[in-house]
């Protein structure tokens, strides 16, 4: 069974999106199996968004996942297993950049571009692949708070 990892990022959680964002993630018929409230810091943010250390944006990109730019908003991360998990997720997630996502998806429907930087304020973070999702959920989650 595939799993991935969503994070509700921080802008989502100021606007009081989680609740909205959870029942879309159900449309996916994935099953959660792993949900838990993080005060994310640097350390393990740049280690999740490493690919992009070399980045215009990662500067950005940190205070946007710690909080820093929507006063220290926490983020939730759930992990969800089911057929094509990967997929299912990032099809409903819709495009990074939160204008060009269609209106149908969580990105479309709830993101904005921040209003002071260049900060796509895109409410989730789903994993890319299966292998970034195995990567990822190592370093969200222990062994024990996932539920087989
Ligand atoms: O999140 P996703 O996998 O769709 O996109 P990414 O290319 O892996 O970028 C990671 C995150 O960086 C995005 O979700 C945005 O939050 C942020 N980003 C940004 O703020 N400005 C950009 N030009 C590109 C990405
Ligand atoms: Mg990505």
């Amino acid at each position: 069974m595939e799993k991935t990892l969503v994070l509700i990022k921080p802008d989502a959680m100021v606007k009081e999106l989680a609740g909205h964002i959870i029942t879309d993630l159900y449309k996916t018929g994935l099953r959660m199996i792993g949900l838990k409230l993080v005060n994310i810091q640097r350390e393990l943010a740049e280690q999740h968004y490493s690919e992009h250390r070399e980045k215009p944006f990662f500067e950005e990109l940190i205070k946007h996942i710690t909080g820093e730019l929507h006063n220290q908003e926490n983020v939730i991360a759930i992990v969800y297993e089911g057929e094509d998990a990967v997929k299912k997720v990032r099809e409903l997630a819709g495009k990074t950049h939160p204008e060009e996502a269609s209106t149908k998806t969580i990105r479309g429907k709830y993101g904005r571009m921040h209003s002071k930087t260049n900060c796509f304020e895109n409410v989730i973070h789903a994993s890319d692949s299966p292998e970034s999702a195995e990567r990822e959920i190592k370093l969200w989650f222990e062994d024990k708070e996932i539920i087989d």
